[in-house]
């Protein structure tokens, strides 16, 4: 078979593609969703079975997604369709694609929202509002931003526009440099944070809250969110890594890029972690504090440090960028689809998506304040909004059924010598294991975690 060329264009090394992909990887995931979701699910079990899965579920996935991506050489509705004809399977494999753009449009939909409080922090942080803040002023900061939806929905729009701009231009102009300088500095500033949270006093509480397990406190639910976050946390199971696969020089290696995006990425939600959990127990806070997590916390440690309000405008600039590198990622799968099928330019396409992206935005805008609901879940009583069932459909469910889609298409429909050529490590012993792992750990880890959370098997059975 000739080799396919992408009409999109070509990273120019693989060392870019390792940059754009770790841009796509580490944001509100590591930084933001991380650290409040290890709180509500009670800490070190949770911890502990995030890390097995990025290991086991996100690795395996990542170099199918990568390879398949590379194969297709489009979008991922192409690309699956395209494969699927190629490997003499059924069409319905596109299935996979579309189900990815359609996660895409509810992730960047939310996520955008959530980069716009961090938009709001820049300003803030910036005017000198953290100085010497306690935890009740902190909260009511963030409470006069979330209860206020015209404010979301200016920072929200803004931030749309941004993303939407970066991609009419194709997704390779300027990600490579931005991400090249940014990520570095993110490092360290979450260093420095770390460094104040170890003058807290409460430190080790916070080591001990992060890798103690105590499988007590983790419900199915809270496995499957781990599991979940594996893939969210890596940008997996929606097509955002198959499409910058399809970009991806023949002569790189899928395996080493994996290993090396995977571990970038859990080292910065591990440090954000670190920085975090001290400062909450510290001033008396609830680890269980949900979405508004470290926009009730970084305000105290910003506040309470040297030259606090220059790091923390500074480390809000970086989240906003962090969540920048990855909305792109979000949308190109979309946006691909429509300049190949659609003939309609980048420009218009990308407009349209990102309008699309930016109505469905509202829904979250609202469900901070006047859209919320009651209901009752394992007997408890939960208020939530719109906000909250978009997150558990995508990352919880959407997100690991179209990453085990993508390992079962790689491990069990595409031919081995299609898969061992595109892999190019040879069949040898790397290349087995991996395809040992993707044909069965990695689909039967998927599986048990959804048969626990339909209560037909219990892991904390086989402790
Ligand atoms: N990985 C991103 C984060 O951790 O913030 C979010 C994300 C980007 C999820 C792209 C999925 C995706 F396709």
């Amino acid at each position: 078979m000739s080799e396919r060329v992408s009409t999109h264009g070509q990273w120019s090394s693989r060392f870019a593609f390792v940059l754009a992909a770790t841009g796509s990887a580490v944001g509100l995931g590591n930084i933001w969703k991380f650290p409040y979701i290890t709180g509500e699910n009670g800490g070190g079990a949770f911890v502990l079975v995030y890390l097995v899965c990025i290991a086991l579920v996100g690795i395996p996935i990542m170099m199918a997604e990568i390879l398949i991506g590379r194969r297709g050489r489009a979008s991922p509705i192409n690309t699956m369709r395209m494969l699927a004809r190629d490997e003499n399977r059924h069409g319905i494999w596109q299935v996979v694609g579309w189900s990815g753009v359609v996660a895409g449009f509810i992730i960047i939909s939310y996520y955008s929202v959530i980069a716009g409080w961090g938009l709001a922090y820049v300003f803030r942080s910036a005017a000198g509002v953290f100085n010497g803040v306690d935890a009740a002023a902190a909260k009511s900061i963030f409470d006069g931003l979330v209860l206020d939806p015209e404010k979301l929905l200016a920072w929200h729009t803004i931030f749309m526009v941004m993303t939407t701009i970066v991609v009419s231009r194709g997704v390779r102009s300027g990600l490579e440099q931005a991400v090249r300088v940014l990520m570095p500095a993110l490092f360290v500033i979450l260093l420095l944070l770390v460094g104040y949270a170890m003058n807290t006093g409460r430190f080790m509480e916070g080591v001990a809250f992060l890798f103690k397990p105590d499988f007590g406190a983790l419900s199915a639910g809270g496995v499957l969110t781990a599991m979940g976050h594996a893939f969210f946390t890596l940008s997996l199971g929606m097509g955002a890594i198959m499409v910058y696969g399809s970009y991806l020089p023949k002569d790189a290696s899928i395996a080493r890029t994996s290993i090396t995006i995977a571990v970038i990425d859990t080292l910065v939600a591990l440090l954000a972690g670190l920085a975090i959990f001290p400062v909450v127990f510290a001033n008396g806070l609830e680890a269980a504090n949900g979405p508004s997590l470290i926009f009730n916390t970084l305000p105290l440690a910003f506040g309470h440090m040297p030259w606090g309000a220059f790091f923390g405008t500074l480390f809000f600039i970086l989240l906003v960028f962090a969540a920048w590198t990855s909305a792109i990622s979000l949308i190109e799968p979309a946006v691909a689809w429509l300049v190949e099928n659609q003939g309609i330019n980048r420009v218009k396409a990308s407009t349209l998506v990102g309008v699309v992206a930016w109505l469905l935005g509202i829904v979250t805008i609202m469900s901070f304040s006047r859209w919320r609901f009651e209901f009752n879940f394992a007997g408890e009583k939960k208020t939530t909004g719109l906000f909250d069932v978009f997150d558990i459909l995508t990352a919880n469910f959407m997100l690991p059924l179209g990453g085990l889609a993508m390992a079962l298409f790689a491990g069990w429909f595409m031919s081995r010598q299609s898969v061992v050529e595109e892999l190019g490590m040879g069949d040898r012993v790397g290349f087995r294991l991996w395809y040992y792992v993707v044909r069965y750990v990695t689909p039967v880890a998927v599986v048990v975690v959804f048969l626990q959370l339909i209560g037909v098997i219990d892991i904390k059975d086989w402790k």
